[in-house]
């Protein structure tokens, strides 16, 4: 596991524009495509705003990306809880990447039906690991303040699939219907960046990056102790607890 901790969400963004930069060229050098599932709520808009800047400057391989996501509110493309809606605004509008290369979770369709597409979509377009499940180069997560990550609630049942790779999950206090990915997906995901940032999730990052016992059933932790590369990156507040 690797922390990093950036003085602001601002400078936190342009270092991880920076690093995707990187990881992408290195997909370019092998011919390969970099399969991407990105993350919702706000934190992602400094990221997302750092890389269309960057996008201005220098070149990147766009063709050479697919952008999926790691979950979705089951609400329209325009609607303002929409988490690809607010890629599209800060990033996707301001980049030449191919239509074709965006796989959104349709929120507008039925939950259960665009459950099973997205699966679906997920096993014919990505690579597979040995035990021939599929694998994303790069999954960027969230935490919520109670432990959740994309959304996977605590206490879920959801926790406990071993065969889907996408659930309909229910948000516990707002009752919002999302789709999302699901554990054995996201563990098997070749690198794993958690984006938090604020004061409030402070003591609940180092609860789980320090593995406290009362934070390992948690979603985060989950996913924290069982994925193969996590990297935390973590403005001042949210490290601000971490001995490091
Ligand atoms: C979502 C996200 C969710 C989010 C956390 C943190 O759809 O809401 O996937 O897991 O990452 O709730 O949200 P903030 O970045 O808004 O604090």
């Amino acid at each position: 596991m690797n922390v990093k901790i950036f003085d602001t969400p601002d400078a936190l963004g342009r270092a991880l524009a920076v690093e995707f930069q990187e990881v992408l060229s290195q997909k370019k050098e092998k011919n390969q495509s970099l399969f991407v599932a990105l993350s919702g709520g706000s934190t992602p808009k400094k990221f997302f705003e750092a890389l269309a800047q960057l996008a201005q400057i220098s070149p990147i391989s766009w063709d050479a990306v697919h952008f999926f996501w790691g979950d979705e509110r089951c609400v329209p493309p325009e609607d303002v809880e929409s988490n690809f809606g607010m890629a599209k605004k800060i990033l996707l509008d301001k980049i030449p990447i191919p239509s074709e290369n965006i796989h959104r979770i349709r929120g507008e369709a039925e939950p259960e039906k665009e459950r099973l597409r997205y699966q679906e979509l997920i096993e014919k377009l990505l690579p597979k690991t040995l035990e021939g499940v599929p694998r994303f180069d790069w999954i960027f997560l969230g935490l919520g303040e109670d432990g959740h990550t994309a959304s996977l609630f605590p206490n879920s049942e959801i926790l406990r699939l071993k065969n889907s790779l996408v659930a309909v999950a229910k948000h516990p206090v707002s009752g919002q219907k999302r789709i999302t990915l699901t554990l054995p997906v996201i563990t098997k995901a070749a690198k794993i960046t958690f984006l938090v940032t604020g004061k409030k999730k402070a003591r609940l990052v180092q609860k789980i990056i320090e593995r406290h016992p009362d934070t390992n059933s948690l979603p985060a932790a989950l996913v924290n102790e069982s994925a193969h590369s996590v990297e935390w990156y973590l403005d001042r507040d949210a490290g601000s607890y971490l001995k490091i």
